[in-house]
C-alpha cells in the first residue's frame, strides 16, 4: 500500500470507507479511457467533473424501471419517481445540513439559481433607487452578469471587493464598502480561477451585523469541502450537480425558509401553483413554488446517488488529499522555469492556473492534448480576474481526489515538453 494514496479515518458517528485512490479510479469508468492513445488524464474538474458508475446506473435504473411525472400522479410509477425525487431532496439538505428539505430548490445549476434570486428579488420590490450590491474581484460570470441585468431594471450600483496580487480578497475594503445602501453580498466560496477560498464565515458574519444577507456561490466548495449551511449562516448557497460527481442540468438554491418565502416565484407553470383560475393564482408551498413544470427528475435522483457515493467517505479525508496534490502541483509546477503560478492565497483549494512566458495558454492546452492530458486554457469565466492580472487566459489544472501524484509527474512532463517545442 502507498501512504500516499491510502488512508483510514474514523468520524465520530460511523467508520468511512477506506479511500483508496485506485480503487476510487476504478469506481469512474471513464478514467480508464485512452485519449489519443494515451491514458486519460484529466485535470479539467473545475468546469466539470466526472461520474461514477453508481451515478451512471443511477440513471439507467430511473428509466428502466421508474420513469413516470412526479407529484401528480397516483399511479404506481409516479409515486415510485416521487419518492426518488424527494428522498434525493432530503440527501441535498444532509449534504448541505440545511434546516428542512423545503429549503432546497432543485434548479438546472448555480447560474440558474442566481438568476432566480436575483429575478425573484427584482419583483419583490426588495431594491430601492441607489442600493449596492457587493460582489468580489474574482467571481464567476454567473455571479456578476445576473446582477447587472438587475441594475438595467433597477438604478442599483455594484461594487467589486479587490484582491491582492496573491488573490486574498481585501477584507479592510471590503469593511469600508459596507453602508447603509448596501443590500445585498453575493461571493463565491471558492475561486474557479484562483482557488482562493474566502473568509466568508468572516464576511457573513460581518455582514449580518449589518442586517445584511448573503448569498454564496458554493459551485467550486462543494466538491472540495464539508459545506455547513446552518453554521455558515448564509442566506442562500447555490451550487451545480455536475461538479459534484451528478449529471449536468441540475443543481441547487438553498434559501433559508424566511429568505425563500418573502420570494415571488421566478417562472409560472404547472407544479408550483396551488390553484388557478384565469382572475387569479395562489402559490404552491416550498419549495415547490420555485419549480415550475416538469423538473430534470433522473438528474435530481442521480444527484442523490452521487450525494450517497461522497457520503461513503470522510470528506476530510479527500480534502486533505487533494491538499496533498496541490501542494505537489504547486511544487513541481514552480520549478518549471518561466512558468508563474496565478493565484497563491493563503487557504486554497486544489486549482492551480499559470502561465508560462512566451507560450500562449491555448498552446500548452492544446499540445497538452496531444499527450492525453485535459486541463482548461482560458478566462474561465472569470473576465475580471484576467484583467486584473493583465492577462488574456490561463492555463489551469484543477484536480479532486480521483486524480494521483503520477499524473501530476504526467502534466509536468508534459509541459516541460511544451516548453521544448516553443524553445
Ligand atoms: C465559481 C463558479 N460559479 C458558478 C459557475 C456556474 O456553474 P454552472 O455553469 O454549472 O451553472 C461555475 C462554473 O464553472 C463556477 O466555477
Amino acid at each position: 500500500m502507498d501512504d500516499s494514496t491510502v488512508f483510514t479515518e474514523k468520524t465520530t458517528d460511523s467508520v468511512s470507507k477506506i479511500f483508496n485512490v485506485d480503487e476510487v479510479r476504478a469506481d469512474f469508468p471513464i478514467l480508464s479511457r485512452m485519449v489519443k492513445e494515451k491514458p486519460l488524464v484529466y485535470l479539467d474538474n473545475a468546469a466539470t467533473t466526472q461520474k461514477p458508475q453508481a451515478v451512471i446506473d443511477s440513471i439507467v435504473h430511473y428509466y428502466t424501471y421508474e420513469n413516470a411525472n412526479i407529484h401528480r400522479g397516483l399511479h404506481f410509477l409516479s409515486e415510485l419517481a416521487t419518492e426518488s425525487y424527494e428522498n434525493a431532496r432530503l440527501k441535498v439538505k444532509e449534504f448541505i445540513n440545511a434546516m428542512s428539505a423545503s429549503e432546497i430548490v432543485f434548479v438546472r445549476g448555480a447560474t440558474e439559481a442566481i438568476n432566480l434570486v436575483a429575478s425573484s428579488l427584482c419583483r419583490a420590490n426588495y431594491f430601492g433607487d441607489g442600493d449596492e450590491i457587493i460582489l468580489t474581484e474574482m467571481e464567476h460570470h454567473a455571479n456578476i452578469v445576473p446582477w447587472q441585468l438587475l441594475c438595467e431594471r433597477k438604478n442599483l450600483k455594484i461594487r467589486v471587493i479587490p484582491i491582492d496580487d496573491n488573490g486574498d480578497l481585501d477584507m479592510d475594503t471590503f469593511k469600508s464598502m459596507v453602508n447603509e445602501k448596501t443590500k445585498l453580498v453575493s461571493v463565491v466560496h471558492i475561486s474557479n480561477s484562483l482557488g482562493t477560498i474566502n473568509p466568508v464565515k468572516e464576511i457573513i458574519n460581518y455582514s449580518h451585523e449589518h442586517d445584511i444577507p448573503v448569498l454564496l456561490d458554493g459551485s467550486q466548495s462543494t466538491p472540495h469541502i464539508k459545506v455547513d449551511v446552518q453554521e455558515l449562516d448564509c442566506d442562500y448557497f447555490v451550487f451545480s450537480g455536475h461538479k459534484v460527481f451528478a449529471p449536468t442540468g441540475i443543481g441547487v438554491l438553498y434559501g433559508k425558509t424566511f429568505r425563500l418565502d418573502d420570494l415571488p416565484p421566478y417562472q409560472g407553470g404547472g407544479d408550483m401553483i396551488r390553484k388557478v383560475t384565469f382572475e387569479e393564482t395562489t402559490f404552491n408551498d416550498l419549495p415547490h413554488k420555485f419549480e415550475a413544470g416538469t423538473p430534470n427528475i433522473e438528474g435530481g435522483i442521480a444527484l442523490g446517488t452521487a450525494i450517497d457515493y461522497l457520503s461513503q467517505f470522510d470528506r476530510e479525508v479527500l480534502s486533505n488529499y487533494e491538499d496533498k496534490l496541490l501542494k505537489y502541483a504547486t511544487a513541481k509546477l514552480s520549478e518549471i522555469d518561466g512558468l508563474k503560478i496565478i493565484g497563491t492565497a493563503k487557504e486554497k483549494a486544489s486549482v492551480v492556473s499559470f502561465i508560462i512566458e512566451g507560450i500562449h495558454p491555448y498552446d500548452i492546452g492544446t499540445l497538452l492534448d496531444t499527450y492525453g492530458i485535459a486541463i482548461r486554457t482560458g478566462h474561465h469565466c472569470t473576465q475580471p480576474i484576467m484583467q486584473r492580472y493583465k492577462l488574456p487566459a490561463t492555463a489551469r489544472a484543477s484536480f479532486t481526489f480521483y486524480n494521483t501524484l503520477e499524473e501530476v509527474d504526467r502534466l509536468v512532463e508534459g509541459l516541460l515538453r511544451v516548453k521544448k517545442m516553443f524553445s
